[in-house]
């Protein structure tokens, strides 16, 4: 047993590197230095742990670090992976380990090809993309693995009316995953200032896309110093992609608040549920907050890259209330009634 717990400790540990890459990933396109250095795998040359120190400088800091860690991260993915496959009884857990050490070389090769392809969008969506999807598996091996989950945990009896807890759950963590893909897209297609105001947008709920209104929009960035003459206009598609993050926004929203709430009536029962409540409303809270600084402090390093820090936290919360779901619920029907103060639980 004790080797097991081991291993639990061995996989938050993983789980936290994972979310300081994101932040160092983060850092690298907030601060555009995806091609200070234009070669891969070596770093100007250099087999890549053997580049000098003290050529770590401006956008090279950002972008060598970044690979230094994601190489860290990688060892130990590859690890746990071996650890998994060895003290796992569970087929199906070893073979989400082995699909964490799948997606993390994924990664790496996604990485790299950026750079090489001189950061084409789709390819550094889906780096951006994946590198959330990692974390999730991460974090759900850091769960599986947890004494909580090998506990037998009362079963709790669904409600025959209106959508369960688990497809709740599901359904919020699908839709946040959306929103994560919408925010990579609108940050590799530069469209994250294609809206300069908030929470209007040039001063409408919903901006016209006619080539006459996005031509009078250019000529307000020119005033207003926030685009140069000589700058590439910003297109209706670019005004569109933004619009779409900032309306699936409200559908994110809507779904953290309802599960919270959900969460919140199953708060007597254990103060972990309650927590999780607690920990999606934050954490939806700051990410809006965090959303119209990124626009109002015209995209600040550490604001934006917060704002992507805290939509892989909010992803990572909801995978996790989903687990939650699936054991205290689970996935076939049982014949479960749970007894808490010798009262009948319908939830
Ligand atoms: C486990 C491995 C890795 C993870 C989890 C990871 C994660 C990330 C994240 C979260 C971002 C920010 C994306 C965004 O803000 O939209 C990023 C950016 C970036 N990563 Fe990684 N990364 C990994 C490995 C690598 C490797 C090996 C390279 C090798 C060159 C690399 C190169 C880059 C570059 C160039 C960017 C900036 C892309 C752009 O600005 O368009 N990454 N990474
Ligand atoms: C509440 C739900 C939201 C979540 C979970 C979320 C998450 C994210 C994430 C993860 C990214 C970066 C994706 C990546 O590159 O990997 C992003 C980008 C961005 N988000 Fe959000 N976002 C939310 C709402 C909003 C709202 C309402 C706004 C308001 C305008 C906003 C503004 C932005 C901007 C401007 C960027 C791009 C920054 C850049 O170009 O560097 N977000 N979002």
């Amino acid at each position: 047993m004790t080797s097991y717990k081991n291993l639990h400790r061995f996989i938050l540990i993983t789980a936290i590197c994972t979310f300081l890459l994101i932040i160092a990933g983060g850092l690298v396109t907030s601060t555009q230095s995806g091609l200070s250095v234009p070669d891969w795998p070596n770093t100007y040359g250099h087999f890549m742990f053997a580049f000098p120190l003290d050529q770590m400088a401006g956008g090279i800091l950002y972008e060598h670090s970044h690979r230094m860690i994601a190489s860290f991260v990688g060892f130990l993915t590859v690890i746990m992976a071996i650890w998994l496959w060895k003290r796992e009884d569970s087929r199906w857990v070893r073979f989400l380990g082995v699909a964490a050490l799948g997606a993390v070389v994924a990664q790496g090769v996604l990485g790299g090809l950026t750079v090489l392809f001189l950061l084409p969008t789709a390819i550094s969506v889906s780096h951006a993309t994946l590198a959330q999807t990692f974390f999730s598996i991460i974090v759900s091996l850091a769960l599986i693995t947890s004494r909580w989950w090998h506990t037998e945990q009362p079963l709790l009896r669904p409600s025959t009316k209106g959508i369960s807890l688990i497809q709740l759950s599901l359904m919020t963590t699908i839709v946040v995953y959306i929103q994560l893909v919408f925010g990579a897209l609108m940050r590799h297609t530069q469209s994250g200032l294609a809206v300069p105001d908030f929470p209007l947008a040039y001063g409408q709920l919903f901006p016209s896309l006619a080539p006459n209104a996005v031509a009078q929009y250019n000529q307000q960035l020119i005033h207003s110093d926030l685009r140069l003459v000589a700058d590439d206009p910003i297109t209706s598609t670019q005004i569109l992609i933004h619009m779409l993050h900032r309306l699936w926004a409200v559908v994110v929203s809507g779904m953290v608040i309802w599960t919270s709430v959900r969460l919140l009536k199953l708060s007597s029962m254990s103060k972990r549920i309650s927590r999780f409540a607690y920990l999606l409303l934050a954490t939806i809270i700051v990410q809006l907050t965090l959303c119209a600084m990124t626009v109002l402090s015209l995209k600040a390093v550490d604001i934006t890259t917060a704002h992507v820090a805290t939509g892989a936290f909010l992803l990572a919360s909801c995978v996790l209330v989903s687990l939650h779901a699936i054991k205290l619920y689970g996935f076939k029907k049982r014949k479960a009634v749970v007894s808490f103060s010798a009262q009948e639980v319908t939830v």
